[in-house]
């Protein structure tokens, strides 16, 4: 089987083309390596012989038209990620998150041999007051440019399947984490700043409820959707949450915890404009699909905290930017 993987050197879409390649796909990665992807990410399968690296824009509508000749499926996982960057520079979140998936629609619209599945994140509903799960219809209700981008994108992904009569696959995935997250991420952050002993900024009461799923559970699920991917014109919605709903304070807590840190490093900061408090997904569909998340969040955290203690070559490596600059302006005036 072959692949085109958008973002295959950022967080999550690293774990995909190495999971994919460990089942013997021979996968292209198009990723336009923007300051938070990391090739260190693909580790020893960067030279795999099945791998094919490109290095470009999912804007670019030649390009993509071009690498999507022949493959099986088109997993785009390319994206402009981070709420915070969204509320300082949205025009960037447009550009890929919508323009981009618009120019893979175009890229497999007339091509019905080719399958697209489309990552989008439960952030598109907005906060839910406990104890509403959004389940696959619930109503899109966005709050950050970043979660804008994602509904939009999602419109056009169903305006493509209705007027072209495409089959098309929309993942809807909770807070992900583990190895090979960018550190500007809440728990990389933490993590490090932790193992540095230095102040962690806790935006407001961090009583911002988020759902957490290792990224190996994952790449699992990814595996049973492929595995029964829609041959019908439509939007196959499909929620992937673990069902553990931790409060952003109890999450800094442990991390002090497993890097044996005082409690006082973390700081409450000025939080940050339209944060959502609580999101919560209806996974029932995919478990009825067959899968479950294997990881539960204490031992995943464990052994998140335990990569970056023990990996600082690979996340220090993060591409084309100074992450302290970053860092000064973000958090500086909040912390100080
Ligand atoms: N990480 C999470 O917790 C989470 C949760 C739900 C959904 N998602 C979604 O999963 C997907 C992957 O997220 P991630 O955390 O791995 O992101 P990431 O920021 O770690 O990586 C994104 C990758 O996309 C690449 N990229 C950015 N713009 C590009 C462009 N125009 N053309 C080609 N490549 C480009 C970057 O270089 C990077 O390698 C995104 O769609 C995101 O919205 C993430």
């Amino acid at each position: 089987m072959k692949a085109l993987v958008t973002g295959g050197c950022g967080f999550i879409g690293s774990h995909l083309v190495r999971g994919l390649l460990a089942d013997g796909w021979q996968v292209t990665n198009l990723d336009k390596l923007t300051y938070a992807s990391n090739p260190a990410n693909l580790g020893p399968d960067a030279s795999h012989p099945a791998l094919t690296m490109v290095q470009g824009d999912i804007c670019d509508a030649t390009l993509v038209r071009e690498l999507s000749e022949g493959v099986d499926v088109v997993f785009n996982f390319a994206a402009e990620t981070h709420v915070d960057r969204s509320l300082l520079d949205p025009g960037v979140f447009v550009r890929t998150d919508v323009e981009g998936v618009v120019s893979l629609l175009e890229a497999v619209r007339d091509r019905p041999g080719v399958a697209l599945v489309h990552m989008s994140t439960d952030e598109v509903f907005g906060s839910l007051q406990a104890p509403t799960e959004a389940t696959e219809d619930f109503p899109f209700a966005p709050s950050s440019p970043y979660s804008a981008s994602k509904a939009a994108a999602e419109l056009m992904v169903r305006a493509y399947s209705e007027t072209y009569a495409m089959p098309v696959t929309v993942i809807r995935c909770c807070n992900v984490y583990g190895p090979n997250q960018h550190l500007e991420k809440f728990i990389p952050l933490f993590t490090t700043r932790a193992l540095a002993g230095e102040a962690m900024p806790l935006y407001g009461d961090g009583l911002q409820e988020r759902e957490w799923l290792f990224v190996e559970d994952l790449v699992a699920a990814v595996r049973v959707v492929i595995r029964q991917l829609p041959a019908a014109p439509g939007v196959q919605a499909v929620h992937v949450g673990s069902g553990e709903r931790v409060a952003n304070i109890h999450v800094a807590r442990q991390i002090c915890n497993l890097t044996e840190r005082p409690l006082d490093l973390v700081r409450p900061v000025t939080d940050r404009p339209g944060h959502d408090r609580r999101y919560a997904l209806d996974s029932s569909r995919l478990r009825t699909m067959g899968w479950s998340p294997r990881i539960r969040f204490e031992d995943g955290l464990a052994a998140t905290v335990r990569w970056y203690a023990e990996n600082a070559e690979t996340w220090s490596v993060a591409a084309g930017e100074d992450f302290g600059g970053y860092f000064a302006r973000q958090y500086g005036d909040r912390l100080a």
